[in-house]
C-alpha cells in the first residue's frame, strides 16, 4: 500500500507545532534570535517529557513574530501535508502568539495566514486555541478574538496546553463566547491526564470533539458515554507513543475505542516534534493493527462528518473517500 497516496483528512494539527525545524532555524538566523537548547545535534527539536515539550515549543514560537512569518509557516506546513495526501486540514493556532491580544493585529495575522491557505490545493480551516496553562483570562482574550473573526476560515475554537493546569470549568466563559459566535468546539483532554479530565471537559465546555481523549479507555462508563453522545476523538497515535503514554501502536487503545463504537479520527498533532507524519501514522496502523484502505476511508469519512466546515465543503470532501 502506498500510504502517502491515500487521501486524508487531518483535524488535529498545531500550526506552530508542525513548523519544520529548518524553517524555525532559518527564521531565527534571519532575525538574529538565539535558539540555544531548542535543537539537538541532528537538528531535531529537543524535549524529554510533556512539560519540556511545551517549553521547547514556546521557545521555537519566539521567532514567529510577524504576519508574514505566519503566512510563510502556513505555506510550509501545507506543502508538507500535500506530500502525505492530506486534502482537508484543520489547523490549531494560538492567538497568544499573534499580536498579543490586539484585534487589529490579530486580523493582520489572520489575513496573512488565510492568503497562504487559500493559495494551497489543500482545503483549510483554522481553529484558534487558547493555551490552558496561560490561564482563563488569556483564554477569554483568545475566545473574544476568535468570536470577532468567526466566519471565513475561522470555524472553530479549542484549547491545548498543560491539561493539569486549572480546571476545565475555568474556561467555560471562553467556550461559551466561542459557541455563541457559531464556532465548533474542541479541547485537549485525556491525553496526559486520566478519564476525569475528559468528563469535566465534556460537562463544562460542551465540546463536540476531544483532542486525544485516549485515556478514556481507563473508564468503561466514559467509553460508553462518548459512543452514546457521538463525541469525536481526535486521536494522534504517534504523538501519544512519542510522549510515552502508550508503548507502541499495538498497545494503543485506538482499536478498542473504535470497536466500542467511539467515533474517532487520526492526526499527527505536532509532526516534527514527534517524528511522525500522516503517511507514517497510516503505516503504523496498518503494520500493528492490519488497518486497510477501507478502514482509512471510514476514518476519513468520520473526520469529515466531524469537521468544522460548511455542508457543501463536507460533501465535496466526502466524495473523495471510498464508500461515501
Ligand atoms: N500543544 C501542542 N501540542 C500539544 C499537545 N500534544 N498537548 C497539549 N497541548 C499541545
Ligand atoms: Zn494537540
Amino acid at each position: 500500500m502506498n500510504f502517502s497516496e491515500i487521501p486524508k483528512t487531518e483535524l488535529h494539527l498545531h500550526l506552530e507545532g508542525a513548523a519544520p525545524p529548518d524553517f524555525i532555524r532559518r527564521l531565527a538566523a534571519e532575525k538574529g534570535v538565539g535558539m540555544d537548547g531548542v535543537f539537538d545535534a541532528d537538528g531535531a527539536y529537543v524535549w524529554s517529557d510533556f512539560v519540556e515539550f511545551l517549553r521547547t515549543y514556546e521557545r521555537a514560537c519566539e521567532v514567529l513574530k510577524t504576519p508574514e512569518d505566519f503566512g510563510r509557516l502556513v505555506s510550509a506546513v501545507l506543502k508538507e501535508q500535500m506530500v502525505h495526501g492530506v486534502i482537508y486540514t484543520e489547523m490549531f493556532l494560538a492567538p497568544d502568539f499573534c499580536g498579543g491580544g490586539d484585534l487589529v493585529a490579530w486580523k493582520e495575522y489572520l489575513a496573512a495566514m488565510s492568503e497562504a491557505a487559500e493559495a494551497s490545493a489543500v482545503e483549510v480551516r483554522f481553529i484558534p486555541t487558547c493555551v490552558r496553562h496561560f490561564g482563563p483570562e488569556q483564554a477569554r482574550v483568545s475566545a473574544r478574538l476568535s468570536a470577532e473573526t468567526a466566519g471565513g476560515l475561522v470555524t472553530g475554537f479549542g484549547m491545548g496546553g498543560d491539561e493539569s493546569a486549572h480546571s476545565a470549568a475555568d474556561f467555560a466563559y471562553a467556550f461559551d463566547m466561542a459557541r455563541e459566535a457559531g464556532l465548533g468546539l474542541t479541547s485537549h483532554a485525556g491525553e496526559v491526564e486520566g478519564p476525569s479530565s475528559v468528563v469535566e471537559t465534556m460537562d463544562a465546555l460542551k465540546v463536540s470533539r476531544i483532542g486525544h481523549g485516549v485515556r478514556s479507555i481507563e473508564d468503561p462508563a466514559l467509553v460508553r458515554r462518548l459512543a452514546d453522545e457521538g463525541v469525536v476523538l481526535e486521536v494522534c497515535p504517534g504523538s501519544n507513543i512519542a510522549l510515552g503514554i502508550f508503548t507502541d501502536y499495538k498497545a494503543h487503545p485506538i482499536a478498542a475505542l473504535r470497536d466500542a463504537g467511539v467515533l474517532l479520527t487520526v492526526s499527527t498533532d505536532d509532526p516534527p516534534y514527534f517524528h511522525t507524519d500522516m503517511s507514517a501514522e497510516y503505516r503504523g496502523l496498518h503494520a500493528a493493527l492490519g488497518w486497510k484502505r477501507d478502514d482509512f476511508d471510514a476514518i476519513n469519512r468520520a473526520a469529515m462528518n466531524a469537521a468544522f466546515c460548511d455542508e457543501d465543503t463536507k460533501a465535496r470532501m466526502l466524495a473523495r473517500f471510498n464508500g461515501a
